[in-house]
């Protein structure tokens, strides 16, 4: 493993100094928070594959076990005894130098092994990490950062099962709900955006500090921002059903080509899980079908959508330099997974400044995903965690409702193709000074 997956090479943020995450404690709580996000589901939800993009959660529940199979054990246990040797080829995500992989669409068909041995399967895998930790494993640098790794990975797929499991119960004409939630009514709108104003100049992004960080985070490096701003806070459904009813969707000169093309083909009218019912707009959300709540942050939009709509408001999408510019030494804080909403909710913060810039919706920005200058991923198979993803995608940035608190930070990428909706992603506006 390179170095700079973990390190960065600037002195540590005053913030992050205190990080040092105790890695025999974070693994059980890890593991135990993915279990517990399955406890609403029957084996059949978990078997369920809904598209090509999304897994079952029978699939996210073996393949996280398999990352630290394959990672860990296989390779830092002496004496570890694979649970099954066709598992290492079943649950491979997208690592060729691993070996075969199951086809992703093809997720949906395995019905076996059954939800029963895929958690057997977790509790060999956790039994093997218990002795690994316990023989004291940890000291070793290069094994600590592979099982963070590992944690990071889990607590990516745990979002991912939310997401997942929003769209396989939105194809089913009786909309379950994944929870239960009080529907809340409809908050304080706002008629036009706060604008906050930044005056550029050189700055620098990218992860700095000890703390953990993904190799694509790396290396922290200069860039030159002209005078921009930023709008304080998350687009709201409600401004995004005014863009809908001034024929957002049917004015070519708003679009992207490809993006025309795309929700034309596709017969978008308005974001995935809006739905009118007798003349009023509904939205489906892990809780069910509920009145859309106009002062609650849009969001299951494509960059496309984003952009479009932008492009209406007579503004634009903020880059990634400037986002975490903005957002500079801010802590994450916000509507993360552990406030139990899984929805954006609306910006009720009276403070001055940017707002919702962590959790409620991943944030679209204009940044095609691509290598920090000097960026190296790491060496054998773990490098192609991120780096080999590095085209045709667009950075998000933020987290979302449906991301673990602990998982995110300012400098943090995620990526997603221009046309993808089944995420909690959203819109920040942006305008040049
Ligand atoms: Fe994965």
């Amino acid at each position: 493993m390179h170095p700079t997956l973990l390190h960065s090479v600037a002195p540590p943020h005053p913030a992050e100094t205190v990080h040092d995450v105790d890695l025999a404690l974070e693994y059980p709580r890890v593991r135990d928070a993915t279990a517990i996000l399955r406890a609403p589901l029957t084996a059949e939800d978990c078997a369920i594959q809904s598209m090509p993009d999304a897994s079952p959660v029978k699939w996210h529940l073996a393949h996280t076990s398999w990352f630290f199979e394959t990672f860990v054990l296989e390779a830092r246990l002496p004496g570890y005894r694979t649970f099954h040797p066709q598992f290492r080829v079943l649950f491979n995500s997208y690592y060729n130098a691993v070996g075969d992989k199951h086809p992703r669409p093809e997720r949906g068909l395995l019905s076996r092994p059954s939800l029963d041995e895929v958690f057997a399967y977790r509790r060999h895998v956790d039994l093997g990490m218990q002795a690994l930790i316990e023989s004291g494993a940890l000291r070793d640098t290069a094994v600590r950062a592979l099982v963070e790794l590992g944690l990071h990975h889990e607590q990516q797929h745990q979002e991912l099962i939310l997401t997942d499991v929003k769209h396989m119960l939105s194809r089913n004409p009786l909309a379950p709900a994944y929870h239960r939630r009080a529907s809340l009514h409809p908050t304080r709108a706002r008629s036009s955006p706060d604008w906050l104003g930044f005056a550029g100049g050189m700055t620098r992004i990218g992860h700095r500090g000890e703390a953990f960080c993904f190799d694509n985070e790396l290396p922290r490096h200069r860039v030159f921002l002209e005078p921009f701003e930023l709008a304080a806070s998350l687009v709201t459904a409600g401004e995004y059903a005014e863009f809908i009813e001034d024929g957002g969707y049917l004015r070519p000169e708003l679009w992207l080509s490809e993006g025309w093309e795309t929700a034309r083909a596709a017969r978008w009218s308005s974001p995935l899980y809006w739905e009118r019912t007798d003349g009023a707009r509904a939205i489906f959300k892990l809780s069910g079908f509920d009145a859309l709540d106009t002062a609650e942050p849009v969001c299951h939009v494509s960059y496309y959508e984003a952009d479009a709509y932008a492009r209406w408001a007579g503004a634009r999408l903020p880059t990634e330099a400037e986002w975490e510019h903005a957002v500079g030494e801010k802590l994450p804080a916000g509507n993360f997974l552990e406030s139990g909403a899984l929805h954006p909710t609306a910006d009720t913060a009276v403070e001055d400044g940017l707002r919702q810039c962590f959790g409620d919706a991943w944030e679209w920005t204009s940044s095609a995903y691509a290598p920090y200058p000097g960026y190296r991923p790491a060496a054998g198979a773990i490098g192609e965690y991120n780096g080999k993803f590095m085209c045709n995608q667009y950075v998000l940035r933020g987290g979302s409702c449906a991301t673990p608190r602990s998982h995110i930070r300012a400098s943090y990428r995620n990526f997603f193709p221009a046309a993808a909706r089944w995420q909690f992603s959203g819109i920040r506006l942006a305008r040049d000074a």
